[in-house]
């Protein structure tokens, strides 16, 4: 029977790139909706940028920049990034549009009109210099519970506690460092327990993981559902609640109605009927998320969805957090990689192969072990699969496949015989199960070849054509590989379709051997992993993307102060001689004569020029310097030394040695502007 299904992934926030972690559910999904359609499916795959909300405002604004301005530039990097990967959707909208805005017109009626809407005022901290209110992640504190300093907005680090923004004593607001005021402001309010019935059947039906239902019925459903609060007062970037002027929809209000915004831009572009993909209980919606975000999908959007008459999640799939070698993606060690770094590097199927061989359908985190992965991708796809192609095309690229199929002593019979097992496996969302029995096959495969070796066999002309029925053989069993592969694996399956002239299009041609049929000349399939470019990647994500200081204790200690104290008062007069610039380091190069020094070629734009030498050498490579925005002194006096004159100072904090901080501007700033 032919289905008809819609999927969606998480839309990512516009305010940040795609990491290896995000790619964890966007290529499992991909994964799925290309099996889907392999299999014959109606099948459409769904997502958007999720743009609204104070953090994407905070980025424009840090970045001089408007909201729309940012978030149709980070639109185009995920979109280059998640092509990089082979994600294909069919339509990838923004929650920042007039579909979007629509529908959320429409499920807010529909709440009105379910009278599931009340008013509150809620007293909320302020951050009076930014003129806002604050999110809890914008503030930190002194925990009430068991007084653990520099605690964020919503729960202890320390001791679990969870609490209100202003619970916190001593609040400071991250945006500014002032201390906010507490300020009471109308909120509104979604009523979800009126429909805590319908939820509690509707999540224990089925339609989620079990562990994910249990954790529902344990920690929620057995008491009142809370109301949700889903208005913000302005300045906010959203949508204005059209019969509430200066509150504005709550980010995650319009977030998952974002699905149905960008299904809608489809249908238009498509000259698709709407109502075919949300109001029909004939298509199956699918969503693909992290556990991080189950209470909104799984209790705020269905009792969206169901208040307002559109069709309800056939199911949720929900997959833990990546790890990699066994720890929390850090930006400090480089396993924080971005999407786009990783693509400098590495084939991207070689992450799609080893995330599949690792996903199933359980709410379990995935741990990325970079020595695991590159064995398993030279092991299991260079070694087995693309090496029966690879040992035996090439013999019969002249003569092209034997006109009838050879015995293989039911090789292909039986592999055609899997396909059902492993299509049932990827149905259920059990990648590693499937991909474990593809690789059962392979190893079922390459014995064939090698104990009929054809490289052997090409030497004597007698056995030409034993020689093309046994290469016949291993191409159909690569071929039927390759079928099953290709959700994984969409380039491996394009480049079998090219060597033996038929494009792999569903899973259906595994069951049919191709004969009498021309081979083309054998083209690389897939190299080997080059250990060298992970560390290389690994590294270069150090580098890249410093630890920000998220996570960092703001108790700092006065030993700096102590050790040098700041020095007499002088006036603006006296610190406006100093002439401070931008600068960038066009050259830099080791004095081999000296033992602290580095020869540094500052630019200040144009032709200006400026040789310093700086004091450097203990913590900074002079190549990784190049490139880079200091702030220099220009208009210090000219001095000579040893090896050259130094015609300014790099301005740089530290007690020296290894110690040693360069400033540099933030983004945006020009070599020549003053620095004031
Ligand atoms: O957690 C997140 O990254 C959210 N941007 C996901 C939104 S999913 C959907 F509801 F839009
Ligand atoms: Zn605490």
């Amino acid at each position: 029977m032919n289905r008809r299904i819609l999927v969606t992934s998480a839309l990512p926030y516009a305010n940040g790139p795609i990491h290896l972690g995000h790619l964890v559910e966007y290529l499992q999904t991909d994964i799925w909706v290309r099996f889907q359609k392999l299999r014959g499916h109606r099948c459409i795959y769904i997502c958007a940028d999720d743009t609204h909300g104070t953090a994407i405002t905070i980025r424009a604004r840090h970045e001089g920049r408007t909201e729309e301005d940012l978030i149709a530039q980070v639109k185009e990097e995920h979109l280059a990034d998640f092509g990089g990967f082979g994600v294909a959707f069919d339509n990838y909208g923004s929650t920042n549009s007039e579909e979007n805005r629509v529908v959320c017109h429409e499920i807010w009626q529909a709440l009105r009109d379910a009278d599931m809407v009340v008013e509150r005022d809620v007293e909320q901290l302020y951050d009076v210099e930014k003129e806002t209110f604050l999110a809890d992640r914008f503030v930190r504190g002194t925990c009430p519970n068991c007084s653990a300093k520099n605690q964020p907005g919503d729960n202890c680090g320390n001791c679990g506690e969870t609490y209100t923004p202003a619970d916190l004593i001593d609040p400071v607001s991250t945006l500014s460092g002032t201390t906010p005021e507490i300020r009471s402001a109308k909120h509104l309010f979604v009523q979800i327990e009126k429909l805590h019935g319908f939820l509690d059947g509707w999540t224990q039906s089925g339609t989620l993981p079990q562990e994910s239902a249990n954790y529902l019925k344990g920690y929620f459903l057995n008491e009142p559902l809370k109301d949700w609060d889903i208005s913000r007062p302005g300045p906010y970037f959203g949508f204005e609640i059209p019969d509430s002027p200066g509150n504005y929809w709550y980010v995650w209000f319009d977030a998952p109605i974002g699905y149905i915004g960008s299904t809608k831009q489809w249908c238009d572009l498509h000259r698709e009927n709407f109502d075919d993909w949300w109001r029909s209980a004939d298509t199956e919606i699918h969503h693909f998320i992290g556990k991080d975000i189950q209470y909104f999908h799984t209790l705020f959007w269905p009792a969206m969805l169901k208040t307002a008459g559109f069709t309800l999640p056939t199911k949720v799939h929900i997959h833990g957090f990546l790890t990699v070698d066994g720890a929390k993606m850090s930006k400090s060690t480089g396993t924080f990689v971005r999407a786009s770094k990783y693509l400098e590097h590495l084939d991207p199927s070689y992450l799609r192969y080893y995330y599949a061989s690792k996903l199933n359908s359980r709410v379990e985190d995935l741990d990325l072990n970079l020595e695991e992965f590159v064995s398993r991708v030279n092991s299991d796809l260079v070694g087995k699969v693309v090496n029966l192609a690879s040992r035996s095309a090439k013999f019969v690229a002249e003569t092209g496949l034997s006109e009838s199929y050879p015995e293989d002593g039911g090789l292909f019979e039986k592999f055609a015989a899997a396909g059902d097992g492993i299509a049932a496996s990827y149905e259920a969302g059990d990648f590693n199960k499937a991909m474990r029995a593809i690789l059962d096959l392979a190893d079922q495969a390459n014995p064939f070849v090698e104990s009929n070796a054809p490289w052997e066999l090409r030497k004597e002309p007698e056995k030409a054509q034993q020689l093309q029925d046994v290469c016949t053989v291993a191409l159909n069993l690569f071929r039927q590989l390759a079928i099953y592969l290709s959700p994984v694996l969409p380039d491996l399956a394009e480049k079998a379709g090219v060597l033996l002239n038929e494009p792999l299009t569903h899973w259906d041609q595994a069951k049919t051997p191709l004969t009498g049929t021309p081979v083309a000349k054998f083209q690389h399939m897939l190299q080997r992993v080059d250990p060298k470019k992970v560390e290389a990647m690994i590294e270069e994500s150090r580098e890249e993307a410093p630890d920000t200081g998220a996570t960092a204790n703001w108790d700092d200690d006065d030993a700096a102060l102590k050790a040098e104290p700041i020095a007499d008062e002088i006036t603006i007069d006296d610190f406006a001689k100093v002439d401070l610039r931008v600068a960038r380091v066009i050259a830099a190069n080791e004095v081999p004569e000296a033992r602290k020094l580095i020869q540094l070629t500052l630019s200040l734009g144009g032709d200006e020029r400026r040789n310093v030498f700086a004091g450097l050498k203990a913590a900074y490579e002079p190549a990784d310097l190049v490139g880079r925005l200091v702030v220099m002194v220009a208009n210090l006096a000219p001095r000579k030394m040893k090896f050259g004159v130094s015609e300014g100072m790099v301005i740089a904090s530290g007690p020296g040695g290894e110690d040693i901080y360069l400033l540099s501007p933030d983004g945006g700033a020009k070599p020549g502007q003053r620095v004031h």
